[in-house]
């Protein structure tokens, strides 16, 4: 694989064929944060209306440090794992504290608050920061096991770090933001779970699924 023409292919496809969404509209950390907890266990058509009302509601890390946790709760109606919300603002209220309102730019700091994995770490700094981190999510490893052919199993905790070191290898340090997005946009819109579009994907002279024929196999998934 050619790196600088697989992140050519990657980034310009996104480029192009990116879905107009509410929190790709500025880099606002918290947006940006809130928008990522909101995605982890729900879909973007379910989440898009939530998050327009959320960051109406509570537009700043001091809105939402502020506000009644049963005013936020009620926002939150309706997309369940109500522990995400709850950690968001508990994280949200020591950001306001302990960094004058200012979400962490660097993996030790956010990583250290509530409800924030590597996922949310890495997907936060790439997006609002332009840290080189990667983001890697059950999407993301779809996507890089068929690219790379990784026969590992997805399903295991301790996968995610294989992954990870395959995205820190090819990750775009001009554009990581784009790097990044592209690959969660690729692994919704193209290189789905079951039919994946092949013919249409910006990076298939780079996919060793797709010069295999094993696109259909990949992932290996065990439970679930
Ligand atoms: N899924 C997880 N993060 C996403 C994002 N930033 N845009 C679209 N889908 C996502």
């Amino acid at each position: 694989i050619n790196k600088e023409n697989f992140q050519k292919d990657l980034i310009g496809w996104f480029e192009v064929e990116q879905r107009i969404l509410p929190w790709r509209q500025d880099q606002d950390p918290y947006k940006v944060w809130v928008s990522e907890i909101m995605l982890q266990q729900t879909r973007v058509d379910t989440v898009i209306p939530y998050f327009n009302r959320f960051v109406e509601e509570f537009p700043t890390i001091e809105a939402l440090s502020e506000a009644d946790e049963d005013k936020v709760l009620k926002a939150w109606e309706g997309l369940g794992y109500y522990s995400r919300v709850r950690n968001l603002q508990a994280a949200v209220r020591e950001v306001h504290e302990k960094y004058e309102g200012k979400v962490p730019d660097n993996l030790k700091e956010i990583s250290a608050l509530k409800g924030v994995g590597p996922y949310t770490a890495g997907a936060v700094l790439s997006i609002a920061y332009g840290v080189p981190e990667p983001a890697v999510d059950g999407n993301v490893m779809r996507v890089f096991s068929r690219i790379l052919s990784i026969w590992e199993d997805i399903a295991k905790v301790s996968t995610r770090k294989i992954f990870e070191e395959a995205v820190r290898e090819l990750i775009s340090h001009e554009n990581p933001s784009y790097f990044n997005q592209a690959l969660m946009e690729l692994g919704a819109l193209i290189c789905t779970p079951t039919s994946p579009s092949c013919l249409l994907c910006p990076v298939r002279e780079h996919c060793h699924a797709f010069h295999e024929g094993t696109q259909h196999e990949l992932p290996i998934k065990t439970k679930n």
